[in-house]
């Protein structure tokens, strides 16, 4: 299994063999993860910093997870609190901490393109958590391993990604990655949150949810960023929930077996039905939180194997 890469800041930088890679080591995590005991120790002796400049419960708790079942050192950063209100940049920061030998960094940060940049300055492996609006790369990993394991393959399928495309790193990683899997992709939201620059990546757009969601075999509903919003984008979250929310009656358009996915957290009522949301027969998204642990199991330890090799 070769896997050539320092960092994981994108999936735009992988090739289909290497998600591939990535996915196959993950299965065996998931049956490890189900076993009362979780440990395996390819990380033992290495550290692991987490640094959030955004807030995160899932993410980060799936990553702090991953590294410990892999016996790595984990620490978390509480970025809110830190040397950056003092005024410290971004890069003084990781620089601190690249003297103190980290083995792994992950980084989530508000701005595109900033844990690139900091890659480009330590020694260690980083793993990118969400950039901005830019890429999310474990995410799209994760909802790749959920869809491969629903649907027996991860090729030929009919996928719609739904909702706020505009603001979504998930849509983004998502789009990439499905597509160099040879998917057909159709992007379903109101021209304000689906750009029809959004094509260039290979995509369908639909403004109808009924077209839009017809014979297609997975539902990946996003969620309404609306921290990222200045106004504008949406009538009222009534009408938004009327056009675009996934409910039953919508879904029915879909394949008999089409299974529902959401990144997480869910705006309930907004861009899903809270029942539909938990429908065990329809929505996979437990199976996505449960897939993001062994999925950044897999990614880590690739990238140490790597990483080891430069100190030998
Ligand atoms: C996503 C994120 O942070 O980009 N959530 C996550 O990773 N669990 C999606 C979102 O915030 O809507």
């Amino acid at each position: 299994m070769s896997f050539a890469h320092r960092h994981l800041l994108g999936i735009e930088h992988l090739s289909p063999s290497d998600i591939t890679a990535i996915l196959d080591l993950a299965e065996t995590y998931v049956d490890l993860n189900r076993q009362s005991t979780k440990h395996a120790d390819v990380l033992s002796g290495m550290t692991q910093i987490n640094m959030f400049f955004e807030n995160s419960t899932r993410t980060q708790a799936s990553f702090e997870l991953a590294g410990k079942r892999l016996g790595a050192d984990v620490m978390n950063m509480a970025m809110q609190a830190s040397s950056i209100k003092k005024g410290e940049t971004l890069i003084d920061t990781a620089m601190t901490l690249n003297a103190m030998h980290p083995d792994l960094l992950v980084v989530r940060h508000p701005h595109s393109g900033a844990v690139d940049l900091l890659a480009q300055k330590v020694n260690c492996a980083v793993l990118n958590a969400g950039d901005g609006k830019h890429e999310h790369p474990t995410q799209a990993l994760l909802d790749a391993l959920t869809i491969r394991r629903a649907k027996g393959r991860l090729h030929r399928l009919n996928i719609a990604i739904c909702g706020d495309v505009a603001h979504s790193r998930v849509a983004r990683s998502n789009l990439i990655l499905l597509g160099k899997m040879e998917n057909r992709i159709r992007l379903v939201g109101p021209p304000t949150l689906v750009p029809s620059q959004f094509a260039d990546f290979g995509a369908e757009i639909y403004d109808d949810m009924h077209e839009g969601l017809k014979d297609v075999d997975v539902v990946m509903m996003l969620r309404l960023q609306k921290e990222r919003m200045d106004g504008g984008f949406i009538p009222s979250e009534r009408e938004y929930y009327h056009r675009y929310g996934l409910d039953e009656a919508k879904l029915s358009l879909a394949k008999a077996d089409a299974i529902v996915m959401h990144p997480g957290p869910m705006n309930r009522g907004v861009e899903i039905d809270g029942q539909l949301a938990d429908d065990i027969n329809r929505s996979v998204i437990q199976e996505q939180v449960e897939m993001g642990v062994a999925v950044r199991m897999a990614a880590m330890e690739l990238l140490a194997r790597n990483h080891r090799g430069q100190h030998d």
